[in-house]
């Protein structure tokens, strides 16, 4: 029994495994070797500036022939970002990073932080001319004229949902699946708008997938703790027809994440996470550390100016190698990594376990 499903004909693909469009971490190497392994590697273009999104696509079209994707964030608070006089917290935030600052040998900080990058309709214009198979948005709808446009130019457009109206509002707009993301999930929670608490909307993958399944007539992509050939199948029993996968593939040789960042990925357990608005001012999935402890409740500035605020003490934690000040972007997946392969032997590794289970399932006693 193999494990082709019909996205992969939609998608251009030969195994239902797509790589998370991550931001810093999913770049052109990463995206090549999922490809190259017959997935789709989807690069992660949100942070990136529009020259830099650009050098990054001909970078991966010159590591592979297969079709890929670009990732972007589309939130409601992104095309237009607060205003400074909107963002009054700077004073409280920088307060409480200070200290953490002078413990990998920073200076400390006053006063509010640079604006954020409003690039993204630029961006978008880098998107439609790349040429890319597949447009995949987090955080947002892009709405019908977007979907129609990339359409136009021969693109799927894939998004990503945390319930059931997110998902409907998806269809309506015409994208060609929908991506469920389960609360297991690394990084952003896929709310198009910011909750009112952490807590609010986290659904696992396991209810997730089925009840959007149930309510939409595109195919889903399951998404959220997926790390193996198990998950694979459980993602397809459940009604999806392919698997999104980040934490698993943030531990490869080919990701962006540093090496202290891969060790933490490989050490820590699956409670080891919390979800937490601290590193980007939206609420998403970490590992905890005292970057995330020593923050706490303090106040949080607007999604763009936070990830703003704390750039230059991740950054500095990142030079040093000192992963309790990163922001470790990780899913609950987590407890079950305990190595490093590289993208491609990993994807080889997911058809094949997962076609064992399938053989398993199937077999007489
Ligand atoms: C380090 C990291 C960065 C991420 N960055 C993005 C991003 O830029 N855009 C996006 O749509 N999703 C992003 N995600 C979320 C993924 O799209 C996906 O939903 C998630 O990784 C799936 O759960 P998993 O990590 O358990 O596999 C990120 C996830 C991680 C772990």
């Amino acid at each position: 029994m193999g494990l082709r499903t019909p996205i992969c004909d939609l998608l251009g693909i030969e195994v239902p495994i797509l790589l998370a469009g991550m931001a810093g971490m999913a770049g052109p190497a990463l995206v090549a070797a999922v490809s190259n392994a017959g997935g789709l590697g989807i690069l992660g273009g949100h942070n990136v500036p529009p020259d830099e999104l650009r050098r990054l696509i001909a970078e991966t079209r010159g590591l592979t022939s297969r079709p890929f994707g670009i990732n972007l964030l589309l939130p409601e608070d992104l095309a237009a970002p607060a205003p400074p006089e909107e963002v009054q917290d700077a004073s409280a935030v920088q307060a409480i990073l200070n200290p953490m600052r002078a413990e990998i040998g920073l200076a400390a900080k006053e006063g509010l932080p640079n604006p954020p990058l409003a690039d993204i309709l630029e961006k978008v214009e880098v998107l439609l001319e790349s040429g890319a198979a597949v447009f995949s948005v987090g955080l947002g709808n892009p709405g019908p004229e977007l979907v129609a446009r990339c359409h136009a130019k021969g693109m799927r457009v894939i998004a990503m949902a945390t319930n059931k109206e997110d998902a409907l509002a998806l269809e309506a707009a015409g994208v060609d699946a929908i991506v469920a993301q389960g609360g297991e999930a690394g990084g952003h929670r896929s709310h198009f708008a910011k909750p009112t608490d952490a807590g609010f909307g986290v659904v696992g993958t396991f209810v997730l997938v089925p009840e959007i399944v149930d309510a939409v007539r595109i195919p889903v992509i399951a998404s959220g703790g997926i790390v193996d050939g198990r998950g694979v199948v459980a993602a397809l029993t459940l009604g999806a027809r392919a698997a999104m996968i980040g934490t698993r593939f943030l531990a490869t040789q080919e990701s962006g994440a540093v090496e202290v960042y891969k060790r933490a990925l490989v050490a820590a357990a699956s409670g080891d996470t919390t979800v937490t608005d601290v590193a980007s001012g939206r609420y998403a999935r970490v590992i905890r550390n005292a970057f995330t402890e020593r923050y706490g409740d303090a106040p949080v500035l607007p999604f763009g100016w936070q990830g703003s605020a704390v750039g230059d003490l991740f950054q500095g934690a990142r030079d040093v190698g000192d992963a309790d000040y990163m922001g470790l972007w990780a899913g609950q997946g987590i407890g079950l990594i305990d190595d490093l392969p590289s993208a491609g032997e990993l994807v080889a590794r997911l058809v094949r376990e997962a076609e064992d289970v399938l053989q398993r399932l199937t077999a007489s006693p």
